[in-house]
């Protein structure tokens, strides 16, 4: 299948205070036509950081950014800002984590509605607009668009404003939506809806999902590819059947590990130590200081290498064969 997004070589360095803070170092990754990928890690590993990036919505100022973002055939870093602006919310849509914090209590959600609308379709009139608006909420099974047009967010339940969060990053059927944390904010079974009607409409529109979340589970059952992220690197990437049948990054096995299993008695084993400091370089394999396996020889840049269909950052997963 043919790849919509080639992220290449994306390195990304703040200038804080502190000192630069190098948060991405040298991420790739793709997405295929109607793929879902997922972007897994532990917290400050880069996830919503590649998200933005992508999407050309870091902040403007006191940070550098090398590496190649090609969306369908252009590439977005080097791309001019009002070009952008017209792909994104349109060809790009991206849904947040928190719905209530993503939508404006000021305005009903008609008028957010109608402001996405005349961006990505300003050729619809009044009548088109809103049956588009009502279809796309019906999409999300809500069976009363009206009212919920008629309404402001704070008005809605959370699960409600996830839906519509939802409809609004899918109603100018864009080819590529990146969701970062959908529904985390919320409680776990108006999470599951939320990817599962995610999964439903992209699977009717054809559109490709990059996909954050911290919670393997979730992922297992909604990614077809898992891009497994540590301290602003890739380490390990694979279909999500075999990342869950055959992990093979240290750090995968060791994420694996620390998520509760229903159907088993052993308990999760949390990873110790912590993520290194990103104001310090890191020489070699990120994962080393807290690896059960490093080497002297870790301390060499470990390039991810391929297996199969699968591409690891180790240069000792042989030895877990
Ligand atoms: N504007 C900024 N200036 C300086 N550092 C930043 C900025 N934005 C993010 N960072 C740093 O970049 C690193 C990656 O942050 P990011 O939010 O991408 O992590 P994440 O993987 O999404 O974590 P979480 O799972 O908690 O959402 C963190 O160390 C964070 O502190
Ligand atoms: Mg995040």
């Amino acid at each position: 299948m043919k790849e919509i997004l080639t992220v290449k070589d994306l390195d990304l360095t703040f200038d804080t205070l502190d000192g630069p803070v190098n948060v991405l170092r040298g991420v790739s990754l793709s997405v295929r036509e109607h793929e879902r990928v997922a972007l897994v890690g532990e917290s400050g590993s880069g996830k919503s950081v590649t998200a933005r990036a992508i999407l050309g919505l870091l902040p403007e100022r006191n940070r550098r950014l090398n590496g190649s973002v090609v969306f369908e055939g252009s590439d977005l870093v080097t791309e001019r800002p009002s070009r952008l602006r017209e792909r994104r919310g349109r060809d790009m849509t991206m849904i947040f984590q928190d719905p209530m914090a993503a939508l404006n209590p000021v305005y009903t959600i008609r008028n957010q509605f109608l402001a996405v609308l005349s961006r990505s379709h300003p050729e619809l009139n009044a009548k088109q607009a809103e049956a588009r608006m009502s279809d796309a909420l019906r999409d999300v099974s809500i069976i009363d668009p009206t009212r919920v047009l008629d309404s402001y967010s704070f008005q809605l339940s959370g699960g409600l404003n996830q839906r519509v969060m939802i409809a609004m990053g899918l109603i100018s059927r864009p080819r590529l939506l990146i969701a970062d944390e959908p529904g985390t904010a919320l409680d776990v079974t108006v999470q599951q809806q939320t990817l599962l009607i995610m999964k439903r409409l992209s699977e009717s529109y054809g559109t490709s999902i990059l996909f954050i979340s911290h919670n393997l589970g979730v992922v297992r059952q909604f990614a077809d590819r898992v891009c497994v992220m540590y301290s602003g690197r890739i380490v390990e990437e694979a279909t999500t059947a075999e990342l869950f049948a055959n992990p093979r990054h240290p750090y995968t096995r060791a994420l694996l590990a620390s998520v509760p299993r229903l159907s088993s008695d052993e308990l999760p084993e949390p990873i110790e130590g912590s993520v290194p400091d990103p104001r310090e370089p890191i020489k070699g394999c990120p994962f080393k200081p807290r690896c059960a396996l490093a080497t002297d020889d870790c301390l060499q840049p470990i390039p991810l290498r391929e297996f199969g269909t699968q591409r690891v950052a180790c240069i000792h997963q042989e030895e877990f064969a």
